[in-house]
């Protein structure tokens, strides 16, 4: 890391959507990335080879318990300890499996959705704090939360019920007093994968399909860019962590 870096970043999801719009607005000369995702991504290499910033992109299935597991300890184990400011941004997440209650009968898929959605997010989290507790240093998680944790959509069971636990995880981190100022925020509908995939649901599935199309119908889908912006202002406004649970369609 380069001695000028005041903030160290940690996304995950960055590979596409909106954690990729999240981690091209924070990259700069002073911010050092590190990403996580499955994939290896091109566009952000390119724009941190471009402008000489400091990106470091680690691939690793976060739905996977023992793959999340070891990532979240190497991650922290070898953060640089010199930065004023450490943020650790909870994306990765995944709306699968969609399917009504009586047809949720197969446990693999459920429990990637809660351990990408969830124990990723513990771990990682876990590690982050054990890590800068003792640096003494302005400390941000922000986790992408999403309005299907804050009331029922049929077909979602899954996904509403990791997002209801990934927001009660946020308030009891706050309440443990760990000296982080920790969000779980909704980013609202977003145009991204996640949101095609839901598009093409079988209504058998997830009733509500018709709605979502209509929204990308009528363009009523904010675009990543727009979201990442709105967030990362957020991310650094002096009030970040007042309102634990939080909607990013509350700002501005
Ligand atoms: N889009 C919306 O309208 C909306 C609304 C409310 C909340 N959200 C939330 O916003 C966040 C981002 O969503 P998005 O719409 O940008 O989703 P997306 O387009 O599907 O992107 C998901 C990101 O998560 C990564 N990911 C998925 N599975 C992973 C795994 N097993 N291990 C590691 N990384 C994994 C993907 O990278 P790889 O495939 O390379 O691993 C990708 O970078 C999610 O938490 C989602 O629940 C989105």
């Amino acid at each position: 890391m380069r001695e000028n870096i005041e903030t160290v970043a940690i996304i995950t999801g960055a590979s596409r959507g909106l954690g990729q719009a999240l981690a091209l607005g924070l990259m700069n000369h002073s911010t050092a990335v590190i990403t996580v995702s499955r994939s290896h991504d091109a566009v952000l290499a390119m724009h941190a080879n471009d402008h000489g910033y400091d990106l470091q992109q680690i691939q690793a299935d976060l739905a996977n318990p023992a793959a999340a597991e070891q990532a979240a300890h190497t991650i922290m184990a070898s953060l640089p300890a010199t930065a004023r400011r450490y943020v650790l941004i909870n994306n990765a997440g995944m709306v699968d499996p969609m399917a009504l209650a009586d047809q949720l009968d197969t446990a693999a898929p459920i429990t990637a959705a809660f351990t990408l959605n969830v124990t990723s997010v513990m771990l990682l989290t876990s590690a982050f704090l054990q890590a800068v507790r003792p640096l003494k240093a302005d400390i941000r998680i922000m986790n992408i939360s999403s309005g299907a944790g804050r009331g029922p959509t049929p077909g979602w069971g899954v996904y509403c019920a990791t997002k209801a636990a990934l927001d009660l995880y946020t308030r009891v981190v706050d309440a443990e007093q760990h000296g982080v100022k920790i969000v779980a925020i909704a980013p609202g509908v977003v145009d991204t994968a996640m949101q095609t995939g839901i598009r093409e649901a079988s209504p058998d599935n997830f009733p509500n399909v018709a709605r979502f199309q209509a929204l990308h119908t009528q363009g009523q889908l904010a675009s990543p860019e727009n979201v990442a912006a709105r967030l990362l202002n957020y991310l650094n406004d002096t009030s970040f962590g007042t309102t634990v649970i939080d909607d990013i369609r509350n700002h501005s």
